[in-house]
Parts: C-alpha cells; sequence; structure tokens
C-alpha cells in the first residue's frame, strides 16, 4: 500500500486549480443510466471512486468512454442486468446511487447493501422510506436491497425525507433521481440543499426532468416518460478546496484557488475569516487565502448545508490542533467521525474527546510520526498536519486520499510542500502479508 512522506516547515503559496466534485458527479454518473440517449459529462474528476463506479456503470450496460481528460461520454446499450455486485460496492457506498436510475428506468434493481465505515454505520432506511414512497416494493435479501416498480412504473408521492441527523444527501439524490421518471408528481420535503444535490438536479433537467425548488429544502417533480441525453460540467470540489485553505491557514501561506464556487463555501469562508484568515473573493472563481497573524480559536458545529461541512472537521481539527487556545469541534452528522485525532495526538496534538465533540489545545508545534490514514478527510488531515510539524510524517493507507483529491501530492508540491509517495511494490505487500 502506498504511503505519503511529508517533511514540515512548508510555508504555501503559489496557485492550485481545484477539480470537479466528488460528491457530485458520482451521482450525475449514476443518473445517466436514466438518459435514452447520450450525456456528456465535463470536468470529471480523475479519482479512483469515479473509477470504481464507472467500471460498475459498465456492468449494469452503460457504454462510458473518455473524449477527452476529464470528458466522459455515456449511452445505456444494454438495459439487461440490474445487479450492482458486492465485490465493488463494497468498496464504494456511493453505488448505492443505482437503485434509484435502475429502478425507475427498468423497473428492477438489485444493489449491495454498502456496509458501514469507519465513521460509524451508514444506514440506507432513508433512502429505502423516499423510493417506498414513489410506491417501489423493496426487500433485503443476503446482502442487498432488491426493488421493485410495480407494473415496472413508479407513481409520484409525497415523503418528508430529513432523518434524526437532518437532512440526506444520498437518500435525497436517489429520491430525487426516481420521482423523475415515476408517473405524476412528487414532493420531497426535508430534501438536502448541499451544492452537489443542486449540480445533480440541474443536469436531470436538462436531460428533460421537471424539478422545482432546486436548492431549497422542498423539491416538486413532474415525472416525465422518457429521458434525453445531456451534457453539464461538474461544479467545482468545495471540500478540496476547504482542504487547501485549511492547509495555507495552518502553514502561514498565501494561495490562490482557481474555479471554485464561494457562493458554495459560505460556512467555510466565515469560519476561516473569523480565525484570522484573510479570504479573498477575486472574481471569475479565484479565491485567494492567506494567513500572516495569530489564528483565533472556534467553536463550530457540523450540520447540513449551508452549515459547516461535516468532510471539512477533519481538516479544521488539523488546524486547531496549532491554533492557539482552546476550540471545540461538534460532530452533528456522524458522532464518531474522530478516527483522526488518535493519529493527530500521536504527533503532539492536545485533544480531548466529550461524546460527540473533541476539545483542541492548540500546541506550539506538532511532531512528525507515522501515521496512519483511516478515511479520505483523515488522511488529508494529517497530510496538512505533516506540512507544519518537526520533522518527517509519513501518512499510510493513501489508497483512501487516492478516492477523493486529484493529484494531492502535485498539487501541493506546486505549492511550495515537500512531499512524495512511496509505492509499494507487488512483493512488498506479498512479504507484508506473509
Ligand atoms: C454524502 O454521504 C457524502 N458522500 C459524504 O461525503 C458526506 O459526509 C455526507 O453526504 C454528509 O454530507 C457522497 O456524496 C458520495 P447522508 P451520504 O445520507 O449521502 C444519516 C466524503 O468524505 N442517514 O447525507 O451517505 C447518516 O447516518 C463523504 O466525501 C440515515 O440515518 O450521507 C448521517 O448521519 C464521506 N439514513 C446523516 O444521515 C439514511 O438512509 C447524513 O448522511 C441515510 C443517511
Amino acid at each position: 500500500m502506498d504511503k505519503l512522506v511529508v517533511e514540515g516547515g512548508a510555508t504555501l503559496s503559489g496557485s492550485v486549480q481545484i477539480s470537479g466534485a466528488k460528491n457530485a458527479v458520482l451521482p450525475i454518473l449514476a443518473a445517466t443510466l436514466l438518459a435514452d440517449r447520450q450525456c456528456v459529462i465535463s470536468n470529471v474528476p480523475n479519482l479512483k471512486d469515479v473509477r470504481t463506479l464507472i467500471e460498475i456503470l459498465r456492468e449494469v450496460g452503460l457504454e462510458a468512454e473518455f473524449r477527452s481528460p476529464g470528458t466522459l461520454v455515456t449511452k445505456v446499450v444494454d438495459e439487461s442486468n440490474c445487479t450492482a455486485r458486492y465485490e465493488l460496492v463494497s468498496t464504494m457506498r456511493a453505488s448505492i446511487y443505482l437503485l434509484a436510475p435502475l429502478l425507475a428506468k427498468r423497473g428492477y434493481a438489485k444493489v449491495s447493501l454498502p456496509g458501514g465505515c469507519v465513521f460509524g454505520l451508514r444506514p440506507v432506511d432513508l433512502h429505502v422510506k423516499g423510493l417506498e414512497a414513489l410506491g417501489a416494493e423493496i426487500t433485503l435479501e443476503h446482502g442487498y436491497i432488491v426493488a421493485r416498480a410495480p407494473k415496472g412504473r413508479l407513481q409520484g408521492g409525497y415523503v418528508y425525507l430529513a432523518g434524526p441527523m437532518g437532512s440526506s444527501v444520498g437518500a435525497t439524490a436517489n429520491t430525487l433521481m426516481a420521482a423523475c421518471l415515476a408517473d405524476g408528481k412528487t414532493v420531497i420535503e426535508g430534501a438536502a440543499c448541499e451544492p452537489e444535490i443542486t449540480d445533480l438536479a440541474l443536469f436531470l433537467n436538462r436531460m428533460g426532468a421537471t424539478i422545482e425548488g432546486i436548492g431549497t429544502p422542498t423539491l416538486k417533480i413532474t415525472g416525465v416518460p422518457s429521458l434525453r441525453g445531456g451534457a453539464t460540467r461538474v461544479c467545482p470540489d468545495r471540500i478540496e478546496a476547504g482542504t487547501y485553505m485549511a492547509m495555507a491557514a495552518m502553514t502561514g501561506g498565501d494561495i490562490r484557488l482557481h474555479d471554485v464556487r464561494p457562493d458554495h463555501m459560505g460556512a467555510q469562508i466565515d469560519v476561516f475569516r473569523a480565525m484570522g484568515v484573510t479570504v479573498e473573493d477575486e472574481g471569475q472563481g479565484v479565491l485567494r487565502v492567506a494567513r500572516s497573524g495569530p489564528l483565533t480559536p472556534t467553536r463550530i458545529s457540523m450540520l447540513p448545508y449551508p452549515c459547516f461541512p461535516t468532510d471539512m472537521q477533519a481538516q479544521l481539527v488539523s488546524l486547531l490542533s496549532v491554533t492557539p487556545g482552546m476550540s471545540v469541534v461538534t460532530e452533528r452528522i456522524y458522532p464518531e467521525r474522530f478516527m483522526h485525532c488518535a493519529e493527530l495526538s500521536r504527533m503532539g496534538a492536545q485533544i480531548h474527546r466529550e461524546g460527540p465533540s473533541a476539545i483542541i489545545c492548540g500546541v506550539e508545534q506538532l511532531s512528525g510520526a507515522e501515521v496512519m490514514a483511516s478515511d479520505l478527510r483523515a488522511g488529508a488531515a494529517l497530510v496538512a498536519a505533516g506540512l507544519v510539524a518537526k520533522g518527517t510524517t509519513t501518512v499510510h493507507r493513501v489508497y483512501h486520499i487516492d478516492r477523493g483529491y486529484e493529484n494531492f501530492e502535485e498539487k501541493l508540491t506546486g505549492l511550495g510542500a515537500t512531499i512524495f509517495r512511496v509505492s509499494s511494490t507487488p512483493s512488498e505487500s506479498i512479504k507484508r502479508a506473509a
């Protein structure tokens, strides 16, 4: 397994190009299963999760070829296989996005349950609730979700989709995709408002869907008999952008992020500014992020959009671990999403866990260490800590980072960081296995 070696002491400067959003491109690619004709998706990031989803989509009859780097052309050529099998789904929970399009377009879907992850159970009850509100008959069979549309078509309906932790991005995406081909009208209350859902909805409307209330918690969909093809450019990744913002703040750097949507990052920009970071919207999708003075501690909860995103929690904890004073971070989405704290503590961070909160007392300097990534955001947070730690930090299990960060070490090197990848050879892996 590859690892990243980071030398501390960098001050990031220069420009970095932000890629298309992982959490937008995944549902958009799944939505191409709904189309009768060709789709063209541009600004597709070169990520492990994207390659995995394309492999799964090909198994259910989607032809998908890159016309040029980042531009994918898709067309459904075979609708006979409606099963997303465990071996692939277990490597990426976003495969759950196949459930709705297969069900709505073909009348049947069999998708392996995605299982949990390191930051807790990842239930799918809201996905089931949304699809059952459209008349789907759903059973759980031997680790698979099996969904059927009576008489081959779904019926429009009403569903309140938010659960105990608030709105669900995935359940909103699935219910929205299914409603587009359901007979009649659908109202989804308590829908997620994340920009990635907006990106999906705009793409569906370009394919001929009729979705109103885009960007609000109430989505109204009038079902249509079929969807033509469509083209879309995937919106910029606000979490990737926030990750580099946090790194610039940590290293006291001065960087420019290119191809960002500041209007998708209100909560992040507000928190960084309150902490003493300069964040300037220079227009044309350019955001300047700089920090020269002392950082100010903060108290923040991770909540559904437009509040501070849970996917930026680990990176923020990293930044707060070198922010003088006491800060409190409370996870309202995934209360167990703190695996990175133990690794940061090995680097000298002072973090105390209290239920869904982490209390962080900033330290003068972290010390480099061997640490292990537990998920993609934790991995990025550990690299961030390595940028300011004294000495060398080696981050293991870099495959987590590769799932969601395009050209991660190249982009950081371009900003002045000293970071390189050590790839393990097959023989080494065999040795380790023995
Ligand atoms: C999406 O996951 C993202 N993944 C996650 O990003 C992100 O952390 C999450 O939304 C929250 O913003 C993708 O978009 C591929 P949810 P998703 O359904 O859809 C509970 C990353 O780092 N819930 O919005 O699975 C759930 O347990 C990844 O890029 C139910 O109770 O998240 C959680 O507490 C990690 N029942 C809350 O809702 C359900 O049926 C929000 O989950 C579904 C979810």
